[in-house]
């Protein structure tokens, strides 16, 4: 999946050492938080496709954060938002946080596109440019969406 130029169009490139480590670092996540950006497997066929979950806070936004990555051949069917509506759940059940966000380069139109699916709303004043991408790289400039807890429902 790392190494599909279309998956990877608004990301940094990884080699397959990269893409081993960062799966390292993802195990070791889940192990120190008990979430992370789990890995997706279709219910019936049991296949892998992706990953999406809630990374704790972290370097440079110190807020919850949930993401996605699909194979390619799994995009367009609503598997991305069902996965990340079922992240938003365990979120709400599971951490005591007002809210999750979310970051993407403004290119990244099926990301964002996710995000106001889910009902996530952009905080323009909180664009940034990422300080772990080189100046002048097309993917530095970010945008943040972020969803508040949604309030209990009334008896
Ligand atoms: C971002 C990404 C996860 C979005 O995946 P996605 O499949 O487009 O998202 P969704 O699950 O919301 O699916 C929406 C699409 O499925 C279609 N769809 C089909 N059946 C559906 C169903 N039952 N329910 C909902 N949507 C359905 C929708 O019409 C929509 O199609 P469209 O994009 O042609 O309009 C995916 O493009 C991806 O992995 N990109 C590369 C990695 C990346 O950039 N990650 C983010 C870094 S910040």
């Amino acid at each position: 999946m790392a190494c599909d130029p279309r998956v990877m169009e608004y990301l940094p490139p990884l080699t397959r050492a990269e893409s081993d480590a960062a799966l390292d670092r993802m195990i070791a996540t889940e192990r120190e938080h008990g979430h992370v950006f789990w890995a997706l497997e279709r219910k019936v066929e049991g296949d892998f496709i992706g990953f999406c979950g809630i990374l704790p806070p972290r370097s440079p936004i110190f807020e919850h954060e949930i993401g996605w990555r699909l194979a390619h051949h799994a995009w367009g069917q609503g598997l991305a938002r069902e996965a990340a509506e079922a992240s938003l759940a365990w979120a709400w059940a599971n951490l005591p946080v007002p809210a999750v966000m979310a970051i993407t380069n403004l290119a990244n139109t099926r990301s964002w596109g996710l995000m106001e699916r889910l009902g996530m709303i952009r905080y323009p004043d909180e664009d940034f440019e990422h300080p772990e991408l080189a100046e002048g790289d097309p993917l530095r400039p970010h945008i943040l969406y972020r969803i508040h807890r949604p309030l209990p429902e009334a008896d």
